[in-house]
């Protein structure tokens, strides 16, 4: 749920730091000891090298004092020059001069400084549990230089020897084990830690704080410990158990070991993203590393171990090899982290069927912003690191992972493994850019053109929607495939073009790909398939790897109708049918009814877990869009038609698990009965939901603003849960949508107060409260409310926005009418043969 977006900027290199002087070694001191005050002393060395004779030295700092400079000349004298120095705000800079040049060698900078601990969730911040302050760090990707003076680039790595001295009461970690610990001062202690391999300053971290542990050992004999808050460390043991089978489970995929002897995954009080990778020291959210015996467990079993199999593999990718610059890092890291922590944990936990899923929640879910005109396309360029904060989106997350996934299946897991290995021992402890490791998978596969068709994925926006012919004469059938950019308004870009291998399946061979064809970008391309009957209809995109869609003619449609009903094409195949239908009706190319009466005729029997969350989320866009409906029974009817589809799962679906079950007919069970409408009074919801439930069912609407204002100024509800709170209630129906733009529009100084102007939770009130509209007049409001408050970081989210209104507008202009008399006759006809 923590999306992220993005916004393009130019890439002037000004921002840079020289390459002039290099650090290679980081000697941090920090005295955390007058935590209650929120300020923390902190002293630093820098063994640097210089290659030409300068007199200033330029690195990162921010909202720092820097009291004390110093800088000795390794090849000469022992002398300690005395340097000044000033800030250059805007580029984060602190720019050190001194009087005397410092010439080429080594030499070791000295720095004093103070700083303050903050409650922005980045940088060095305090935690609060109860009534116990912590603190804990966020650098990723450029807060380091809020905590001390550094290099804060990717590419400037350097090992860290860290020192803390905190409270005796309280624990203290950072990336490596303690190496000494002695007393302080004041009832404190001196922890100093083990010197870090060479890595960069966005992974150093220190958490401070009272926690609690447990601890195992994995079978290459690494100490894993699961921190959490004073008595909650039982809530951890299903992460710890997770950690423990995925670290090796990666060792031996990659063919390198874990460099560490120990990891440490800390489930922090109050945290700004979902988690982060820190080597050694994995911070994460709470709802993201513990699993409480109260609520749904099962979804959180699923959740959590995708976030620690994302964490840990960002210790080989990430971590041991590092992307040069940000664009490349994101896209090729946490894209490729968000790919292979379902290979982790299909090998860890088969059973959860984590695969399938991953066509409805991440290959879906990507799919919808990226066919709007104002998507991005996944490799951008950025200038510095704030603006990534921008550029997590679920295109860059969910896109990247796709196309990884196209990949491995093009080019063969073993291949892909090969490749991989490769690279990364290759740029082990370096810096490296994304096309190296495109060459290491052409490589291992003797795919030369593998750069190339990746290129027309991430080097441009969008998907293509492939349009379907075909004709049988004889023992033959003459295909016929042509691509356009796919755009959820219907219009019509015929700009791009992209390279697609295509499997196609057939009904005597429904799971395996009989035909293999590639779009080699051409506009329209004709394929003659052989020995095929006349009888055997055939799908393109077996198993929904590949990243397009496709429009059949209603004759293939309907030949591929028993296939989902009798459940022979796979759940993948399933999802990916409807999910076509559903997108082109939403995009005026088909009629909407088609896709009711396809869900009708085909999906009734269906008991997939991965088709009904892809069937549910694409309804309930429907039916939000039918809160603005023109006729007064379009959403009555609608909703007595979700229900009668919902029949046939709901029935068999008893209420209390069966002894056996598996988990996804535990979660189909909470989805289904959540949609029926049955799970408001269930007690196993979180506080918080059922505060905000009640607070949407309040009839009177000035006491519901007043309700919002409560959640929003309650010193209770955590900085990292006003907008989770928020959207939940603007997405519960059309009233709430109005009070939270209300609210926001209301509040909006204050809003941007409480994050800053360019941070990345603006950017999802812009997207997800107005984005919920589907009239012109809100759109109209919407665009105003940005005149009079314009910020550049939100041009593409409010354009973005307004295209989502626009469509979701359309809808009820193009396809209500029909729907509601479909609905109408079938609905009548269905009481009168009961009778
Ligand atoms: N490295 C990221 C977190 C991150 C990215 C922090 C950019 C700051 C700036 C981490 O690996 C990650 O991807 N976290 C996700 C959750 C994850 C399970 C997909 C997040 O925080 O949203
Ligand atoms: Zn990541």
């Amino acid at each position: 749920n923590f999306t992220r977006s993005i916004t393009k900027v130019s890439n002037a290199p000004i921002h840079r730091l020289s390459t002039n002087i290099i650090p290679s070694h980081y000697r941090l001191y920090i005295d955390a000891s007058q935590l209650e005050e929120l300020i923390f002393q902190g002293t630093l060395d820098i063994d640097i090298q210089i290659k030409e004779i300068t007199d200033e030295i330029i690195l990162n700092s921010v909202n720092l004092n820097i009291t004390q400079i110093g800088f000795q000349d390794n090849n000469f004298t022992s002398i300690i020059l005395n340097g000044s120095v000033k800030f250059n705000q805007e580029y984060e800079q602190a720019i050190i001069k001194f009087h005397q040049p410092l010439n080429p060698g080594n030499g070791r900078l000295y720095l004093s400084f103070n700083g303050k601990i903050n409650d922005r969730l980045n940088g060095f911040y305090r935690t609060q549990s109860g009534d116990s302050l912590g603190a804990c760090t966020q650098f990723e990707p450029g807060y380091a230089r809020q905590a001390f003076p550094c290099f804060d680039e990717p590419s400037f790595k350097a090992n860290f020897t860290i020192t803390i001295r905190s409270h005796k009461n309280l624990t203290t970690l950072s990336n490596m084990p303690v190496k000494s610990k002695s007393n302080g001062e004041n009832d404190t202690y001196v922890y100093e830690f083990e010197t870090t391999p060479i890595m960069s300053t966005y992974l150093v971290a220190y958490v401070i704080g009272y926690y609690d542990y447990i601890e195992t050992r994995d079978i290459n004999n690494v100490l894993i410990r699961v921190y959490t808050s004073i008595g909650k460390q039982n809530q951890g043991s299903f992460a710890l158990k997770t950690a423990a089978k995925i670290l090796p489970f990666y060792a031996d995929y990659f063919g390198i070991k874990y460099p560490l002897s120990k990891l440490d995954m800390v489930a922090v009080s109050d945290f700004g993203s979902g988690a982060m990778e820190n080597w050694g020291l994995v911070t994460y959210r709470e709802t993201y590393l513990l699993v409480n015996g109260h609520t749904s467990p099962q979804k959180t079993k699923q959740d959590v171990s995708l976030v620690v199999a994302h964490e840990l593999a960002h210790q080989w990718f990430g971590n041991l090899v590092t992307m040069q610059w940000w664009n490349d890092l994101w896209l090729n890291e946490d894209n490729f982290a968000s790919w292979i922590e379902f290979l982790a944990v299909d090998y860890v936990y088969p059973e959860f069927d984590i695969w399938t899923q991953f066509v409805s929640d991440t290959l879906a879910t990507c799919m919808v912003p990226d066919a709007l005109h104002n998507s991005h396309p996944i490799e951008m360029s950025i200038e510095k690191p704030t603006e990534i904060d921008e550029i997590f989106d679920e295109i860059t997350y969910g896109k990247g992972s796709s196309v990884i996934r196209l990949i491995h299946a093009y080019i063969g897991s073993e291949a892909f493994r090969r490749g991989l290995s490769n690279y990364l021992a290759e740029y082990s402890y370096k810096n490296t850019i994304t096309d190296n490791l495109w060459s290491h998978l052409s490589r291992a596969s003797n795919n030369s053109h593998l750069s190339s068709i990746l290129s027309t994925w991430t080097k441009q926006m969008g998907y293509p929607l492939l349009t379907v012919k075909e004709k049988q004469k004889g023992n033959e059938r003459l295909i016929t495939i042509e691509q356009m950019r796919f755009l959820a308004d219907g219009t019509k870009d015929d700009r791009l073009r992209w390279k697609i291998p295509i499997d196609i399946c057939t009904k005597s061979s429904p799971n395996e790909s009989v035909y293999q064809l590639y779009l080699n970008g051409e506009k329209k391309q004709e394929f003659l398939l052989e020995k095929i009957s006349s009888t055997d209809w055939i799908k393109l995109n077996l198993f929904s790897v590949g990243i397009y869609r496709v429009d059949y003619p209603q004759s293939m449609l309907e030949a591929l109708t028993p296939g989902i009903n009798d459940q022979t094409l796979s759940p993948q195949d399933r999802f990916n049918i409807q999910a076509d239908v559903f997108a082109l009706a939403r995009a005026g190319r088909r009629g909407y009814v088609d896709y009711l009466k396809l869900l009708r005729q085909a999906y009734k029997h269906e008991e997939n877990l991965t088709v009904w969350k892809s069937i549910l989320r694409q309804l309930s866009d429907l039916g939000s869009i039918f809160e603005y409906a023109y006729l007064n029974n379009t959403k009555l009817l609608y909703q007595s038609y979700v229900c009668d589809l919902l029949l046939n799962i709901y029935n068999k679906l008893t209420w209390d698990s069966l002894p056996n079950e598996s988990s996804q007919a535990i979660i189909l069970r909470s989805i289904i009965l959540l949609n029926m409408g049955l799970y408001l009074k269930s007690d196993a919801q979180e506080e918080r939901l059922i505060l905000l439930n009640a607070l949407s069912h309040f009839d009177d609407e000035s006491l519901q603003y007043q309700a919002l204002d409560f959640l929003w100024n309650a010193t209770q509800v955590r900085k990292q849960d006003h907008l989770n709170a928020f959207s939940a209630l603007a997405a519960h129906n059309r009233r709430g949508s109005e009070i939270c733009w209300k609210y926001m529009r209301e509040n909006w100084e204050k809003i941007v107060q409480l994050y800053g102007e360019h941070d990345s939770h603006l950017i999802h009130y812009i997207e997800h409260i107005p984005g919920l509209f589907a009239s012109v007049e809100r759109s109209e409001e919407v665009r105003k409310f940005y005149i009079a408050h314009p910020n550049p970081f939100l041009d593409r989210s409010i354009k973005k926005v307004l295209e989502q209104i626009n469509i979701r507008r359309l809808v009820l202009e193009r396809h209500e009418q029909s729907i509601n008399q479909f609905l109408s006759v079938t609905l009548i006809n269905e009481r009168f043969s009961r009778v």
